[in-house]
């Protein structure tokens, strides 16, 4: 009884949208085998005639990264310092590779260089947008171990991962200091690549990803989680009563044990239907139970009264410690 109602609809819906994403997709990502690691390790060390410079070296012969800079040493990243030595932990250099040969023809005179428009030489770093998305994400990976950042424990079994998306596509870091997504762009930049999530968050009921009252990290974990769909916690259930606690329980009157997968009745992006169910009353109940009269319902030629508004009289639908007095025990009625 977990199995989800409706499952030709709903294998239908996923059909529906799933294809023109797929279209979309193909037509971004290349074919590439995935390589052993050491190959891409490989491809993130840098010119091996190089030298490391530092940031200061780095950016000091020209002006031209000027925002860039500034942002960066007010970034999370600029602020690290190696207790040992008291140097900065991140430069420039720990993503782009090491800057010697990038800078070495540019003169000390720096508003001689600004006049001429002088830029360091860019071939001599990585290739940084061009290198494969496993070795950008190596780039990251490097200090961002599971011992590090608990959060990319599963990143590389993640279906981000295994689908070529890696560590850019979601953190812009030059656009400004932030390092993070903020949570006020956070739904933009996925919708980016999930077109019908926003679709379906413009429906009648929805939860509030549009009024920006919450985002997508409330429920899915970006980086890789132990349930399907990237979610949070270790079920559904757990998931969604992190919030709504009062659909909990345990209830001395359960309603069976589909309460256990919300899902089974509820959409969580949004949904025509209120209350985020996915089929509107009395078809939802329907799936599952028979219609049926009670009492003396009777309409004056003797046809049976069908009570479709189900929760008129089964309102504790989630299940309820209360038993009533009118009913046997089980039926859950107000
Ligand atoms: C934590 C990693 C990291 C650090 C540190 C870092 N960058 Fe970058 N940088 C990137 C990534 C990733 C890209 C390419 C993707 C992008 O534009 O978001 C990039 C792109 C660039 C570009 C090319 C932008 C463009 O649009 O073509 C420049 C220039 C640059 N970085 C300069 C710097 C300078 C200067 C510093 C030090 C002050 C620095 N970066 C530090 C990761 C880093
Ligand atoms: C040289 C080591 C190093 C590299 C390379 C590096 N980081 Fe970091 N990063 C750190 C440290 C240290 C922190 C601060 C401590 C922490 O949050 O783990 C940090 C923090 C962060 C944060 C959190 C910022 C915040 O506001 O809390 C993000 C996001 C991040 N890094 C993303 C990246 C991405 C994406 C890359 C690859 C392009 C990258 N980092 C490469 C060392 C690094
Ligand atoms: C699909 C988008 C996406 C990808 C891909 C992604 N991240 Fe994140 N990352 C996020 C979001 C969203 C957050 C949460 C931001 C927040 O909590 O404000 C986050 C948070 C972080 C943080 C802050 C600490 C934490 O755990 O919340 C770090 C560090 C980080 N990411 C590093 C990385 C690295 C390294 C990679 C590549 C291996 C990566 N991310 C890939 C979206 C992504
Ligand atoms: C209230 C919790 C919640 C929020 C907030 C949420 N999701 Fe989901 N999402 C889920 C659940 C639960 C599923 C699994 C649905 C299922 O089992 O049918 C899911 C599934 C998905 C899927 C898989 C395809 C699908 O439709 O089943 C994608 C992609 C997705 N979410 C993206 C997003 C994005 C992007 C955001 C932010 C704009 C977001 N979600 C916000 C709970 C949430
Ligand atoms: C660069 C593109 C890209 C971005 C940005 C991106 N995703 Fe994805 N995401 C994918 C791809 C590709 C898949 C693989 C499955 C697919 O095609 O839907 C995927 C899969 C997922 C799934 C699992 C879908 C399923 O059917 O189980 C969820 C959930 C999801 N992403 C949530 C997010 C969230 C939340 C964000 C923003 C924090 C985000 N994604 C940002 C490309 C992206
Ligand atoms: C991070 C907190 C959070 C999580 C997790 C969460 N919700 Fe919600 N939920 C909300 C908020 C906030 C609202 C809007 C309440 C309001 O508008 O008064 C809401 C509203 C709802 C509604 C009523 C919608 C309507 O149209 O009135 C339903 C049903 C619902 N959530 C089900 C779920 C399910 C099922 C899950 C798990 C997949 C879930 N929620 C996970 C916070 C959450
Ligand atoms: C058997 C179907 C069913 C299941 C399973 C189910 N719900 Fe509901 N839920 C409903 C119905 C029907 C309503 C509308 C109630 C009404 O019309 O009085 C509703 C309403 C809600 C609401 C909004 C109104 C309120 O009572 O706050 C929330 C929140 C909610 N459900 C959360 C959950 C959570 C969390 C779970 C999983 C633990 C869950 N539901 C499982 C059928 C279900
Ligand atoms: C996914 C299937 C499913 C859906 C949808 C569903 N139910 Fe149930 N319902 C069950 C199961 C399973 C039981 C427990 C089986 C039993 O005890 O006969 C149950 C038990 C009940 C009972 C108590 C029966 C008894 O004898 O104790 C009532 C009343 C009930 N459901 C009403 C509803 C209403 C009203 C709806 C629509 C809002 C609904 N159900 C939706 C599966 C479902
Ligand atoms: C007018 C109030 C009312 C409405 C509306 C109503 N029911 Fe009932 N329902 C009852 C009562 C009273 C009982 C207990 C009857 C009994 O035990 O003989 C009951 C019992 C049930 C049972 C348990 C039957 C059993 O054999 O134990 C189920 C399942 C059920 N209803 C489902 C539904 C569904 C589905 C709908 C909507 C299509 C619905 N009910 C609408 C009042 C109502």
């Amino acid at each position: 009884m977990n199995e989800k109602p409706k499952t030709s609809t709903v294998l239908l819906a996923a059909v529906v949208c799933v294809l023109p994403l797929l279209a979309a997709c193909a037509a971004i990502k290349q074919d590439r085998p995935l390589l052993p690691v050491r190959e891409y390790e490989r491809m993130i060390v840098g010119r091996l005639d190089a030298e490391y410079v530092g940031t200061d070296n780095c950016v000091s012969k020209c002006h031209q990264h000027e925002k860039i800079t500034d942002d960066f040493k007010h970034s999370v990243h600029g602020e690290q310092i190696k207790p040992e030595t008291g140097l900065p932990l991140v430069n420039c250099e720990s993503c782009h590779g090491p800057g010697s040969l990038a800078v070495e023809n540019i003169s000390d005179d720096v508003a001689q260089n600004d006049e001429k428009k002088v830029k360091c030489d860019t071939s001599k770093f990585l290739d940084i947008k061009n290198l494969p998305t496993p070795a950008q994400s190596l780039i990251c990976l490097k200090c961002h171990s599971a011992a590090s950042t608990p959060s990319l424990a599963l990143w590389n079994a993640s279906i981000h991962a295994l689908n070529d998306v890696g560590c850019f596509d979601c953190h812009k870091l030059h656009k400004g200091p932030r390092q993070k997504v903020s949570r006020e762009e956070m739904a933009e930049m996925c919708y980016g690549c999930h077109p019908e999530i926003r679709a379906e968050n413009s429906l009648f009921s929805h939860h509030p990803l549009r009024e920006k009252k919450m985002a997508c990290v409330d429920c899915h974990e970006p980086h890789g989680s132990t349930q399907s769909h990237l979610l949070k916690g270790n079920t559904v259930k757990e998931l969604c009563t992190r919030c709504h606690m009062d659909k909990q329980g345990p209830f001395a009157f359960e309603h069976g044990d589909v309460t256990d997968n919300c899902a089974n009745c509820h959409t969580p992006h949004g949904s025509v239907n209120n209350n985020l169910l996915n089929a509107a009353m009395p078809f939802l109940c329907l799936q599952c139970h028979a219609g049926h009269v009670v009492g003396s319902d009777v309409i004056a030629n003797g046809t049976p009264l069908f009570n479709n508004r189900c929760t008129d009289c089964h309102s504790q639908i989630h299940g309820s410690d209360v038993p009533t007095d009118t009913v046997k025990k089980g039926v859950f009625l107000k």
